[in-house]
């Protein structure tokens, strides 16, 4: 990982960045701790939790959440039930007069209350309308109270979160179209969806699918490219997370405050898809070809939702003047980026929780075992994001190219879950980037598409023979003390 200023990021933010890389090397654990860092850290501990970028105005006016749950009588227990996690410290005294579950938990007039009271992770009101936040897949409670209720652990993904089924819950789950796999909710297998979206019957047949999709997504997963492909990956931890990547599973972005614009604008209002930029990021960018007839149905969609459509409804151009981000993917969706340097600052110094280390003798062989097996070939112990983004023919023994897979095949496979986009020419390039194997005590289930629960499975031979990721260990003694090790490890002591 080096600590060169990435091309693609405004000065600003790079001098935050360069900040927090100086303090980054020799000690590769030590997070910075200038009075300057420690202010914009609590800047972007503020954005990370309760930040909207003002997409409230796409989850509650566009796609209709606030209505939805209304309609619905979404209860604070359905919230539990869904994996939504609770803010013990910022709960109305009501309720915590009551066990969780009882009394006031139940009734769906509470649910309003519980979020105005910012005592729901991630969802937050704004202006009378619910907006989400980073936190709502990034963070968790502690579970000190009950499950799902407790203090805030930013960083630990939301392994229980259904997503999906929560983004159902909106009058207008079309909104969010482009991520779902529209090959199943148009005709046929092709991806290009040719659906008369004036027609009521259409309509309603494209919600019902759309919501159909949007519950399939596993829990502790979310689907993030606007693709048209159902390919939900599982939502990663972000522990100490360095200015270059490579970031998302496939390695496809490289710089930290690029994930963020990214998510911030995209992922967290789509809506900027049917502007120009946005149109272009579909058809000149990585989404070609899918993009045009995706952009086109996508449109539609919106204008049924609003004719007098003013897009984006996020407040997310208030930098683009600058046109200072043109990489690869030809990001142009630009939040404030003072903004986005606070949340990159503080991501870098997130730690796991605190827990108690293995005796030290375990530690010692789980090490030992880490290097002699070649782990730190590809996860470099003293870093704490890879740096590579391996080959799917590496990590998957008699891996074949199958471009088509995904249109032919909608039901994903180990490969088909990676950022692939229909028209990609380039399919020698799939892989999957080396994650960071810090906090994994707080990441199960693992690999992206969390297909393997314990860290012990994951290196045992048991697995099957052509198994993804087939690093393993034969002796079960030291299996053992190498999971134990690496599950202990939080970056503070170790390696
Ligand atoms: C709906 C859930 C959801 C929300 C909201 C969300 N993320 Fe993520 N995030 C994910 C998922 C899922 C991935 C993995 C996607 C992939 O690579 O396929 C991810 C990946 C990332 C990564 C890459 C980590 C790595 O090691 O590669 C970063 C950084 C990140 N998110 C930051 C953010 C920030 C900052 C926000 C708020 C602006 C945010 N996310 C909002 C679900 C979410
Ligand atoms: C050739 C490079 C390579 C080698 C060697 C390797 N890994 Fe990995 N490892 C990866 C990649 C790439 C992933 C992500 C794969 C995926 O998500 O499908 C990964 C994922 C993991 C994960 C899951 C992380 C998570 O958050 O889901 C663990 C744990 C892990 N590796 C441990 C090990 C151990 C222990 C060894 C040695 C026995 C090892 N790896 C050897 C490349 C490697």
């Amino acid at each position: 990982m080096s600590c060169e200023p990435s091309r693609t990021l405004h000065s600003l933010a790079t001098a935050a960045l360069l900040a927090a890389c100086t303090h980054q090397g020799g000690a590769p654990f030590s997070p910075p701790t200038a009075p300057a860092d420690v202010a914009l850290k609590d800047a972007g501990q503020s954005v990370f939790r309760y930040e909207t970028f003002g997409n409230e105005r796409f989850f509650s006016d566009v796609l209709g959440l606030k209505d939805g749950m209304a309609r619905m009588g979404i209860t604070p227990n359905d919230l539990l039930a869904a994996g939504v996690q609770l803010d013990a410290d910022k709960l109305p005294s009501e309720f915590r007069l009551v066990d969780v579950g009882g009394g006031v938990y139940g009734e769906a007039d509470a649910t309003r209350r519980l979020i105005e009271a910012n005592a729901v992770i991630g969802l937050v009101a704004r202006s009378g309308r619910v907006g989400v936040t980073c936190a709502w897949c990034h963070s968790r409670s502690d579970d000190r109270i009950h499950v799902g209720v407790g203090r805030r652990v930013d960083g630990v993904p939301n392994a229980g979160l259904a997503s999906g089924q929560v983004l159902a819950w909106g009058e207008r789950s079309r909104a969010y179209l482009p991520f779902v796999n529209v090959s199943r909710i148009g005709s046929g297998v092709s991806i290009d969806i040719d659906l008369d979206l004036d027609a009521a019957g259409d309509l309603s047949r494209l919600e019902a699918g759309v919501d159909a999709a949007l519950r399939s997504w596993p829990r502790g997963q979310a689907d993030i490219l606007p693709d048209g492909v159902g390919n939900p990956t599982d939502i990663p931890s972000l522990f100490l997370l360095g200015p270059h990547g490579p970031y998302l599973w496939d390695g496809s972005l490289s710089g930290a405050a690029d994930v963020s614009h990214y998510f911030a604008t995209v992922v967290m209002d789509p809506t900027v898809l049917a502007t120009p930029p946005g149109k272009a990021f579909l058809i000149d960018g990585p989404f070609w070809p899918v993009g045009e007839s995706l952009s086109r149905a996508y449109q539609g969609v919106l204008e049924g939702i609003d004719p007098t459509g003013d897009w984006p409804r996020a407040a997310i151009f208030r930098a683009s003047v600058f046109k200072l981000f043109h990489d690869a993917l030809d990001l142009r969706f630009r939040v404030n980026r003072d903004d986005i340097a606070a949340l990159t600052a503080y991501l870098s110094g997130v730690f796991p929780p605190e827990q108690d280390p293995p005796p030290e003798p375990e530690i010692d062989a789980g090490r030992r075992a880490f290097r002699r097996s070649g782990c730190n070939e590809c996860h470099l112990e003293a870093r704490v994001a890879g740096g590579a983004v391996v080959p799917l023919a590496t990590l998957v023994a008699g891996y074949r190219q199958g471009g088509e897979a995904v249109a032919e095949n909608p039901d994903m496979g180990y490969d088909d879950r990676i950022a692939l986009t229909p028209g990609e020419d380039s399919i020698a390039r799939r892989g999957y980037k080396v994650p960071s194997l810090l906090g994994l005590q707080w990441s199960a289930p693992y690999l992206h598409d969390g297909s393997v629960p314990t860290v012990e499975a994951l290196l045992s031979p048991e697995r099957e023979a052509d198994a993804p990721h087939p690093y393993f260990i034969f002796s079960l003694e030291e299996r053992r003390s190498l999971a134990a090790f690496l599950m202990a490890w939080d970056g503070r002591t170790y390696p």
